[in-house]
């Protein structure tokens, strides 16, 4: 939610903030706005995405080399040229880009109301750099006290970074729950809220801790001072991440792009983890905890959105082969919903960005009950990464389609391993079954390359429910999280409202939906309850809905009632999902192509939910 960027040094700041900008339009494209200090501060700002700034700019001043930049998704007002960031100081001297919530903004703005403070804007960050600047003119202080002095007022989360025209030659930035990332390079720096924007300058970076205030000026070390006024040391960290993985690559969408990189994401998310030589899979990130996970009373998955997916195809995995009671919850549920934790409970915390704030509290609230928390998350150095006892990166690399794809089949890949991993130490599974999926794993990113191939066919499918309404998904078992999946999917880029249901559950309630006009997706691989799921087609096809069926190659049955049939390569039933996942969300992109969305960036979305 919300991306910001900064740069202080030698360079012009403003390709430095325009490429970062695009870099980060993944977490919001309601607004977006910069401002840069050249002798005087200037800003701008507007309604639309980075291109509409940039148009906007166009025949305007914006040589300097110290700015700072947003690109916004709405909280707090509605997304308009106003409500766009940066906001000003009351004096115009001082701008603030800001990306949280500041939840007692109403009453600080009452009191500056009363104070006689005018705001031109409906947002929070407006009331706090009015609060920073009037703090700093009436305690006569400098403007590193008054940001700690506003900060220490401040209840919610933000990060901010902010630029003064009387001192050019200093950029001030803090974080509290909302992520940031400072780069050092050699006689300059940026900052941003991931690293996306900086690796291409430097590869050294500080994560900012919460509480924490920066204060970058070219020429002297960073400086990093707390809220409260203790001095911390900076922990310079190296970037890993690779360049190319930011690029499109000839690709029309980064969603289509990421789908494709399945093959390669899987396999690397078993990379040094699954021997198929030794027979053997070793999860070093959570080796420390192995006994604990091998003893663990229940295990408790909580995540949201697509992550929360993977977290149940997990629960089938988990009790299925390790046979540890499992319970998954939505983040946002367990924080507020006092969940009764044990000691020999195990919490794991699944989250693509490793930012949403819901999953971090979740994650928080396990570890104040003194619970073990594990991570399961792709972006390195995350919060999540950060605060957990221990994890597993998913190792999927930078997903930038707002739309989750590789990052889940990354996601389910480091389940089956770690459900894999306490079934061989627990011996919960016959060794002969273990070292079967051990093999059939390995196969999966070859086969998830096979199942790529049947790209044109679905093309041509997805062009046939283009004007459809509604869509309704099937699966049982450990298949039914992949419908609920396929059914997000189609929702998140293409705006037709689609439910996973449980292919049994049907008869319950979504049955009365079913009409001619109704397209129906089964996941109907060969597995224990293919044969109820056949009948579930037939209830179906009885009430003259279209199927459009995902099968197991070879299969006939199916074939014999379905209006589209969609072949996936066999594989152990437990491991279907890795590979059932993608027609589907080939599914889902190729109709909201057809329809004219916005893939990579839908409507209202954004990657990276930093606010509740
Ligand atoms: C947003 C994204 C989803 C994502 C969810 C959880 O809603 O649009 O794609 O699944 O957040 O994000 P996380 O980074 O925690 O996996």
């Amino acid at each position: 939610m919300c991306g910001i960027v900064g740069y202080i040094g030698k360079k012009q700041a403003y390709p430095i903030l325009i490429n970062g900008l695009r870099r980060l339009e993944y977490r919001g494209y309601d607004s977006a706005g910069l401002s840069i200090i050249n002798g005087l501060l200037k800003l701008y700002k507007t309604k639309g995405k980075v291109i509409d700034l940039e148009r906007f700019v166009r025949d305007r001043d914006i040589s300097g080399t110290v700015g700072i930049a947003h690109t916004r998704w709405a909280t707090h007002g509605e997304p308009n040229d106003v409500n766009a960031h940066p906001h000003y100081s009351p004096s115009g001297k001082m701008a603030l880009v800001h990306n949280g919530i500041i939840e007692n903004y109403n009453s600080l703005k009452k009191e500056l109301l009363n104070r006689g403070y005018t705001f031109t804007s409906e947002t929070d960050t407006e009331v706090l750099i009015h609060l920073i600047e009037d703090i700093k003119v009436n305690e006569n202080i400098d403007i590193v006290k008054a940001v700690q002095m506003a900060l220490s007022q401040v209840v919610g989360a933000y990060a901010i970074v902010l630029i003064c025209e009387e001192e050019p030659g200093m950029l001030i930035a803090a974080k509290q729950g909302s992520p940031l990332v400072v780069g050092i390079g050699e006689d300059d720096f940026y900052i941003a809220s991931d690293a996306t924007p900086i690796v291409e300058y430097t590869r050294d970076v500080v994560y900012l801790n919460d509480q924490e205030i920066a204060i970058l000026k070219p020429g002297e070390h960073i400086k990093i001072l707390t809220v409260s006024n203790r001095i911390m040391t900076p922990y310079i960290q190296k970037l890993e991440i690779n360049l190319g993985n930011l690029e499109k690559r000839g690709f029309p969408h980064f969603m289509l792009k990421e789908i494709y990189e399945q093959a390669n994401s899987i396999h690397d998310s078993m990379r040094g983890r699954t021997s198929l030589q030794s027979g053997m899979i070793k999860l070093g990130g959570v080796k420390k905890y192995e006994d604990k996970l091998l003893n663990a009373r229940r295990i408790i998955l909580v995540a949201c959105g697509t992550s929360w997916h993977a977290g149940l195809v997990g629960e089938y995995l988990l009790e299925f082969l390790a046979r540890i009671p499992v319970e998954v919850e939505y983040a946002s549920e367990f924080r507020y919903r006092q969940p009764v934790l044990y000691k020999d409970d195990i919490v794991i915390a699944i989250s693509q960005s490793g930012e949403t704030a819901d999953t971090i509290a979740a994650v928080k609230l396990a570890k104040e009950k003194g619970v073990t928390v594990l991570g399961i998350c792709n972006v390195v150095g995350s919060t999540l990464a950060r605060i957990t006892d221990a994890g597993s990166y998913t190792h999927a690399g930078p997903e930038i389609g707002v739309a989750s794809t590789k990052a889940f089949t990354a996601q389910v890949t480091i389940l089956i391993q770690m459900a894999l991993m306490i079934s061989m130490k627990k011996k919960t599974v016959s060794k002969e079954r273990f070292l079967n999926l051990l093999v059939e794993l390995n196969q999966i990113p070859a086969k998830v390359k096979k199942m790529l191939k049947a790209n044109d066919q679905i093309r041509e499918i997805a062009e046939k429910f283009i004007n459809v309404k509604n869509a309704l998904y099937l699966g049982r078992g450990v298949n039914y999280p992949i419908a609920m999946e396929g059914a997000l999917k189609l929702k998140e880029i293409s705006y037709i409202h689609a439910e996973g249901y449980p292919a049994a559950e049907m008869k319950h309630g979504p049955i009365a939906l079913i009409d001619v006009e109704m397209p129906v997706v089964v996941i109907a691989t060969q597995c224990e309850t293919y044969e109820k799921v056949v009948s579930n087609i037939q209830e179906v096809k009885a009430r003259k809905g279209k199927i459009i069926a995902i099968v197991t190659e070879g299969d006939t049955e199916v074939r014999k009632i379905a209006d589209h049939v969609i072949e996936v390569p066999k594989t152990d039933e437990l491991l279907v999902p890795l590979i059932a996942t993608i027609p589907l969300q080939l599914l889902s992109y190729h109709i909201a192509v057809a329809r004219g969305c916005n893939i990579d960036q839908p409507r209202n979305l954004a990657k990276s939910v930093t606010v509740e």
